[in-house]
């Protein structure tokens, strides 16, 4: 059920006339390709859009959607298909409107506890079909998957198979999901559109601005749809609001930040990255890792500056505490800055990462400042997705791959980390120890 439309096929092809300023000479950039609709394949009683989320050290949250009302909320789960000797109802469900539209019956049930690295079968509401998923393992080697600003178009579908072509653990997604901008059956349509992976492997999110979906008065807060159906641990975390979070899986801590939230100093969100990363033992989790949707470097035309203010907040947080990677969207390109810190290369900074290049139906963000600024290593507007395998707690290998029908494994950007835990010239600041003894002295 796939329809075309014309006119963003129209806009694909206006953005493709402009200059590409910035792709490896030997690559021809294929041409675009329109968005993708994907209406009900199942019957009406059966659950649909089928996702999972890590939720603490050892449990799941399967989250799916009937149009029925009355389904029950039950997910059957064991790690033989079709013999499902364990059940959870554990949980919470909940539907929203907006304007016109009515959401199905959205229901969120954890399962658990889950053994590591081990594939289970499980079943929604007691009918449809089987899903299964693997676990993320315990320790080292974790890889994840990292892409934002997916959304829907032909781009994406061509992501996705990339991304599920090799062997992944986590997916991590730093903002933009389904670009639905207030259509609310494009939720839906994006739900079933990443269903074969979603529901194979935890998608870990954060939101971006095409998640806001404010309207003056009436929806004055926004992220209703966001909320409802990509619930996160936030609560795990200590965490008040679904819009920030954190989790830990196997020797890394995920911090997932808001750029649509407050974020000064005097702010919830501020107060809590700061208790997060206090609380953060690195012989437990050596990395750490932080995905924003705005990015805080970016040398791209498009979003230049917008980043600002976030960083000028919560940068010295980042940097006091020795986080290894940043991870940012909004930017529909790549692009990789070396170790910075406020403007400046700083070898106990965090490498910062745009990977806002998942497909979506804006399409690239095809110029870049010229020249380049010393602190950017490498930029492209191409689709593609990048790949973080850690494997063990001093090495990490970061690749970006850009979308490439021919080949899965070319790697059109890599390099080697090394964690700021096995690091001898890059402590935490001084500054962090002191707010990490005043933190735990309030405790
Ligand atoms: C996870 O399981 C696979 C095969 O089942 C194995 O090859 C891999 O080493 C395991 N990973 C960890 C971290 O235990
Ligand atoms: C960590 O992994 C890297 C890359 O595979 C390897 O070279 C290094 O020896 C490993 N270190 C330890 C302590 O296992
Ligand atoms: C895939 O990438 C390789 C390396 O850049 C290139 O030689 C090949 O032509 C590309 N294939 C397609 C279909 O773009
Ligand atoms: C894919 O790319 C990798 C790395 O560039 C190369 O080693 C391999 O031969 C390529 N495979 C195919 C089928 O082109
Ligand atoms: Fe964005």
């Amino acid at each position: 059920m796939a329809k075309k439309y014309s006119s963003l096929l129209l806009f694909f092809l206006l953005l493709n006339s402009l200059p590409n300023s910035d792709a490896s000479p030997e690559y021809s950039r294929p041409p675009p390709r329109p968005a993708i609709f994907i209406g009900p394949t199942r019957s009406e009683s059966d659950p649909e859009q089928v996702h999972i989320s890590l939720v603490g050290k050892d449990h799941m949250r399967v989250t799916w959607i009937t149009s029925h009302k009355h389904e029950k909320s039950i997910v059957e789960y064991g790690t033989s298909p079709g013999n499902y000797d364990k059940s959870s109802m554990t949980g919470e469900r909940m539907s929203y409107r907006y304007f016109f539209y009515n959401s199905g019956e959205i229901h969120h049930i954890t399962i658990g506890p889950l053994g590591p690295n081990t594939t289970y079968y499980y079943r929604c509401g007691g009918n449809g079909p089987e899903f299964s998923f693997k676990t993320p393992p315990s320790t080292f080697p974790i890889e994840f998957a990292i892409v934002g600003d997916l959304g829907q178009t032909e781009w994406t579908a061509s992501t996705l198979k990339h991304i599920g072509a090799k062997d992944y653990d986590v997916l991590l997604l730093p903002g933009d999901l389904s670009y639905a901008d207030t259509q609310q059956p494009l939720w839906d349509s994006f739900g079933r559109l990443v269903e074969p992976y979603a529901s194979k492997r935890p998608w870990m999110v954060t939101h971006g601005n095409h998640e806001i979906e404010t309207f003056p008065i009436i929806y004055r807060h926004g992220f209703k749809a966001y909320n409802s159906r990509w619930l996160m641990p936030y609560q795990e975390s200590g965490s008040t609001s679904n819009l920030y979070y954190s989790f830990d899986v196997a020797g890394c801590h995920v911090i997932m930040l808001g750029s649509y939230v407050d974020f000064d100093a005097q702010s919830d969100q501020y107060m809590w990255l700061q208790a997060d990363l206090a609380k953060v033992d690195r012989v437990v989790t050596p990395w750490i890792f932080v995905l924003v949707h705005v990015p805080w470097y970016n040398s791209n035309l498009a979003h230049k500056g917008e980043g600002e203010s976030m960083r000028k907040s919560m940068e010295e947080l980042l940097y006091n505490a020795r986080v290894d990677v940043v991870f940012a969207g909004h930017v529909h390109a790549y692009e990789r800055f070396t170790r910075v810190y406020d403007n400046k290369a700083d070898p106990c900074g965090p490498i910062y990462l745009t990977i806002g290049d998942g497909g979506n139906r804006e399409g690239l963000a095809m110029i870049f400042e010229n020249p380049s600024p010393s602190i950017s290593m490498f930029r492209e507007a191409s689709f593609g997705h990048g790949r973080l395998k850690v494997h063990n707690e001093t090495h990490a290998h970061w690749s970006w791959h850009r979308n490439n029908e021919s080949n899965n494994t070319f790697m059109a950007d890599e390099l080697w980390l090394k964690s700021f835990a096995s690091s001898k010239s890059c402590l935490p600041h001084e500054k962090f120890q002191e707010m990490k003894t005043h933190i735990k002295d309030e405790l």
